[in-house]
């Protein structure tokens, strides 16, 4: 028999699922639609309504939050929908964004910002796999991954989630990694299935559009309190979230095509089977309810042969008139909607909407099919297979390929004297800065909860964990708050951004604080070169910092192999990592929707460095 090719397959996968949807009820099939967060559901009621999909959102752990207790969590909703009449199993979804993160003492890959500025595609495929073994381990088959964003206005709270602003490059590193997280096969195990998202044009949404706040300011915002982050919600506003996130993104048809689409067309010829859908509008119109781009644009002229699945209870966001809302959005493409909460009025409203006539049941079967075709393709309908070792979560393989990551991901912004790499020969050293010693700032958002946090939030390293190691014979002096007297030949001060998610990390001002800019001062004083380190989820504007540093380095957000920055900065490794994102110089000229000619970005006035920049070093014997 000859090999099939993907296409074949997909085919077929297609052919059964048609066999299959002829025997399914109406609500059987809304079933398949429906995708729930797991707090708001039970195994009973899965089995019950024939559910499609469970997803854990960011934070949605069990407890205790271990890689058992997860893969008991997963496995037993699986099983439960294996129960079901037809015996459909569900996929269950992650947001492993960078590695599993979620899940206590999984590896955490540095953010995507991060991965960018190596340009390596081979490690982002390594990368993707180890991430798909680990989400394997732990019983689920989706993650919501990779973003393909171009973020444009930088003060955006997810630009780290993007690779960069240079459309080739994140069309290679979003094809490296759904290739590495199919592995060898769509139907292998520990393949699981990309999201590739938020299509589409997210990354132009602009500044004081977002209507995040509408829905805030009714008070009926449950996303917010469940994710646990009112506490200091005025501080976060006054700051400027939710400015941009979920807002309006405009622009020509020549840029939605050129820059914008080649990642999704690239990541869907690498055998992406899943599209989500962003929460902004293109021109006007919510994407949510954009038919002219997800079925027209992204099915039938790109031929996507997937399904779409909505963001975080985006559909209801198109009208108050919540059967308007879903109908309109299924009618636009959607075919399986992230409920999260209340899905048995979802599931009540499709059937009524279909019964009234306002929905098609051509529509539904569309649906249907493809999110059928998909699981079939992924071998969901065989016999299970045996799940990975649950020892694969945070393995010390995928810990030094998380390593491997950082060093590779540091980008030398500036070098005087050739400062690096340090020449370790009996030198003092003093490291100061909160993050130079915090798991949490390196891991940033998205890790263990939705907005991530400081402190010892997972097994991992630190930054000053990594200087111990390389400086065995230096003197090293170790102050969080920079406010001693010692005396060294070399500072390494590294300033942070606080760890934030999506709209609540939009910014007004990109300014480092000003007391971190204190701290720079105090330890300027007190040694002969300086170093700073910079841990952020994108450029910050680095005012007189950057006069007062002999060697500034953009670390990005590390995760939890943090220790890989001193890699680098001790010669062990070259620093040749390169900015995919332009460096504003001040306040005043962020590099603002550039529209039509996004490629030309770093040609905006002010740019301290541009796009493509990094100096490079050599690496010491
Ligand atoms: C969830 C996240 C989700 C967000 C939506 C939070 O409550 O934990 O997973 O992305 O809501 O805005
Ligand atoms: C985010 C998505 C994420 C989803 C599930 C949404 O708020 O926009 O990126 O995949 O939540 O957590």
């Amino acid at each position: 028999m000859t090999p099939q090719t993907d296409d074949q397959k997909l085919r077929l996968a297609h052919e059964r699922a048609q066999q299959l949807l002829e025997q399914m009820t109406l609500r059987e099939k809304i079933g398949q639609m429906t995708q729930v967060e797991k707090n708001s559901i039970t195994p009973d009621e899965v089995r019950e309504h024939a559910i499609g999909s469970v997803l854990s959102g960011g934070g949605g752990n069990p407890e205790p939050n271990s890689p058992q207790a997860w893969r008991d969590m997963v496995t037993s909703f699986v099983e439960a929908s294996r129960t079901s009449r037809l015996g459909i199993p569900i996929l269950y979804g992650v947001d492993a964004v960078h590695g599993h993160n979620n899940v206590k003492d999984a590896t955490i890959f540095p953010h995507n910002i991060g991965l960018g500025a190596t340009g390596n595609e081979d490690l982002v495929e390594r990368i993707a796999r180890a991430t798909a073994t680990e989400v394997s381990a732990t019983g689920a088959q989706w993650n919501f991954a990779p973003a393909v964003s171009i973020p444009l206005d930088i003060r955006w709270g997810r630009t780290y989630e993007g690779y960069g602003q240079d459309t080739g490059l994140v069309a290679r590193l979003a094809s490296s990694y759904v290739k590495g997280l199919r592995g060898s096969d769509w139907a292998a195990p520990e393949a699981v299935l990309p999201s590739v998202k938020h299509f589409i044009g997210d990354g132009a949404a602009r500044y004081g559009t977002s209507v995040r706040l509408q829905r805030l300011a009714q008070g009926d915002d449950r996303t917010m309190a469940n994710a646990g982050v009112d506490d200091d919600m005025q501080k976060y506003l006054d700051a400027g979230a939710w400015t941009i996130d979920q807002g309006d993104a405009e622009g020509t048809d020549a840029w939605l095509r050129e820059v914008a689409l080649p990642p999704y067309r690239r990541a869907i010829e690498a055998g992406a089977l899943n599209v989500m859908a962003s929460y902004s509008t293109w021109n006007g119109t919510r994407m949510h309810a954009n038919r002219e781009l997800l079925q027209g644009l992204l099915k039938d002229e790109l031929g996507f042969q997937g399904f779409v699945v909505s963001d975080w209870e985006a559909m209801e966001m198109l009208n108050p008139d919540y059967p308007t809302a879903i109908a309109t959005s299924i009618e636009a493409g959607v075919d399986m909607s992230m409920v999260p909460f209340d899905y048995v009025r979802f599931i009540d409203t499709v059937e009524l909407l279909v019964e009234d006539g306002r929905l098609s049941l051509e529509r539904i079967d569309d649906a249907v099919r493809r999110i059928l075709a998909v699981k079939i393709r992924m071998g969901l309908l065989d016999e299970p297979y045996d799940l990975p070792y649950i020892s694969v979560v945070g393995s010390a393989s995928h810990r030094s390929l998380a390593r491997e990551a950082v060093a590779a991901s540091q980008v030398l912004l500036k070098n005087k004297g050739d400062l690096l790499p340090l020449k370790k020969a009996s030198l003092s050293i003093l490291v100061a800065g909160e993050a130079a010693a915090d798991v949490g700032l390196g891991c940033g958002g998205w890790t263990i909860s939705w907005m991530g946090s400081r402190g010892s939030i997972t097994r991992g390293s630190t930054i000053l964990d990594g200087v111990r190691r390389h400086a065995q014979d230096c003197e090293i002096h170790h102050e969080p708050s920079g406010d001693g007297s010692v005396m060294a030949d070399v500072g390494i001060v590294v300033v942070h951004e606080e760890p934030y998610a999506e709209g609540m990390g939009d910014r007004h001002e990109l300014a480092l604080p000003s007391d971190q800019v204190a701290l720079v001062q105090r330890i300027r004083k007190r040694v002969d070169s300086l170093v700073v380190v910079l841990i952020s989820g994108r450029p910050v504007v680095l005012g007189e910092v950057a006069e007062w540093a002999d060697a500034i380095i953009a670390g990005w957000l590390p995760g939890s192999e943090a220790d890989g920055v001193a890699d680098p900065l001790f010669g062990a490794t070259r620093y040749q990592a390169k900015l995919r994102y332009l460096w504003p110089v001040d306040q005043e000229h962020y590099p603002l929707h550039p529209f039509g000619e996004a490629q030309g970005v770093d040609q905006v006035v002010g740019a301290a460095w541009p796009i493509g920049f990094g100096l490079e070093t050599e690496a010491l014997d």
